[in-house]
């Protein structure tokens, strides 16, 4: 039981020992209280607030719980499933590739559907990014990338070339060296992080770092990274990663000319560039990958979710032919193995995947579908608390502020999920049967497949739900 302290703190009523749980639980809820641990959630959130949802079910952009409650799924599960639910010809890949061959030595031997799944992708990359190496999630595959250039910079005769540059905002996952350049990290818990590692300002059209609005503020934050290298040294930076359109960064679209400026600078101090692609990934933005619409070719790209829309756990390095090429002379292995890279029944889904992406041309759908939910999305902008609508593709954000004149936010990135608004207009958006993500800005990603229809009832809720928590906070 949490003391009334820590209740408070949470947005929660006192109770006392004797009170009881939100709702009664079926036997299954039951369990799932008991034995998972559901990654981010908080235990109240679940047992008291009614934000248990055990999914049984999913069809297109639709998810069903356990109650037999019906969802939008206005997330894509966690911006992952690209070709909707329920796609019953990547489970018969699956099961098909898991008959044959699920599973042999990521060591030393690869397999059919692994093969064919780097071919396809060297198709579909830009540039020489020909070469894959295949892991399970989106951690490991910036794992992999870090090492990788950190090895390739060594192997180059720099091997004081150790340190990343990350952004500001920016999000890479979960796991140490991902966390480390990750600028939400909590040093309360896991500090101190992987050594040399600084942060820079992030394309921000709203609130930019430094004062200066469009394109020419884009440009300031692509000169910090120059300015960054020379004040850490250069021969001592291995590369610079970032998002080509940050979505833990609540979606500011740079301009093009920022990542063209960004390869340039790289280019003159022989740092790598690394394009983290795990959720730009597979037609989100409108595009097979975001990069296509920079017009830069990064050393490594890293890409996961959408590469399977979900249906197995799959993510992988794209390498560019210039840095496989050392290891090709030198005669030299990576130093770094994961037991899944390239499993079978993996590949096996994201090539299906890849199949019904390109078949049911879903990267063009996700360009005009994503066109009319930002259209729309526009026309929220008199509620008193949006500051701004952005997004590219179907990956649109719909930013809110406490007041529109000082731009003051609820919180500053994930932090501000917590705030009694936030998790007010959440928890409306879901009992009208909305999931999304709500930290300082409002997520609509849904499944590249979704509907005229889907968007305008998602983009009714969250116009009702934002009515309702403005005129409960006195906003309205
Ligand atoms: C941009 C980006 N990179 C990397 C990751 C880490 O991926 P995973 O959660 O699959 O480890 C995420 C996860 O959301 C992400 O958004």
């Amino acid at each position: 039981m949490l003391n009334d302290t820590v209740r408070q703190q949470q947005g929660l009523g006192a109770m006392d020992d004797t009170a009881t749980m939100a709702r009664e639980f079926s036997p299954v809820e039951r369990q799932a209280l008991d034995h998972v641990w559901i990654h981010s959630a908080r235990w109240l959130d679940l047992a008291e607030r009614d934000g248990l949802r055990v999914m049984v079910r999913g069809e297109g952009c639709r998810l069903f719980d356990a109650q037999g409650r019906s969802y939008l799924d206005g997330l894509s599960g966690l911006y992952v499933v690209n070709v909707g639910h329920g796609r019953a010809e990547i489970g018969e890949a699956m099961a098909k590739q898991a008959r044959e061959l699920a599973y042999v030595s990521a060591a030393s031997y690869t397999n059919l559907a692994a093969v064919q799944l780097g071919d396809v992708l060297a198709g579909l990359t830009p540039g020489d990014l020909n070469r894959f190496f295949f892991c399970s999630g989106g951690s490991e595959a910036i794992e992999s990338a870090m090492k990788i250039a950190k090895q390739v910079q060594a192997m180059r005769g720099y091997p004081k070339r150790y340190k990343i540059i990350a952004r500001r905002g920016g999000y890479h996952g979960a796991t140490f060296g991902a966390m480390s350049i990750t600028s939400s990290r909590s040093e309360k818990f896991f500090g101190p992080f992987m050594y040399g590692v600084s942060f820079v300002p992030s394309p921000n059209r709203y609130r930019n770092d430094f004062g200066v609005e469009g394109e020419a503020g884009d440009l300031l934050c692509a000169e910090a990274i120059e300015q960054e290298i020379l004040a850490q040294g250069p021969d001592t930076v291995a590369a610079v990663i970032g998002e080509p359109v940050s979505v833990s960064n609540s979606n500011h679209v740079p301009s093009p000319r920022y990542w063209q400026r960004v390869r340039e600078i790289c280019d003159t101090h022989g740092v790598l560039l690394i394009m983290d692609e795990v959720i730009n990934g597979f037609g989100r933005t409108g595009t097979m990958f975001a990069t296509e619409q920079f017009g830069v070719v990064p050393d490594l790209m890293t890409m996961a979710k959408g590469l399977s829309s979900g249906y197995a756990p799959i993510a992988a390095v794209a390498v560019g032919e210039a840095l496989f090429d050392e290891f090709k002379k030198q005669d030299v292995a990576l130093a770094h193995l994961l037991t899944f890279g390239g499993q079978a029944v993996s590949c096996a889904a994201a090539l299906k995947n890849i199949e019904i992406l390109q078949r049911e041309e879903l990267p063009q759908r996700s360009a005009q579908q994503g066109k009319y939910l930002l259209g729309l999305l526009q026309e929220l902008r008199p509620h008193p608390t949006v500051g701004d609508v952005r997004g590219l593709g179907l990956m649109c954000a719909v930013e809110l502020v406490k007041d529109k004149a000082t731009k003051e936010p609820f919180g500053f990135g994930p932090g501000a999920a917590s705030h009694p608004y936030i998790r007010r207009l959440l928890e409306l958006m879901e009992e009208r049967g909305l999931l999304t993500r709500v930290f300082m800005a409002l997520q609509l990603c849904p499944p590249l497949v979704v509907s005229k229809d889907e968007i305008d009832q998602m983009v009714t809720t969250v116009d009702e739900s934002l009515s309702l928590a403005e005129r409960e906070f006195g906003f309205a």
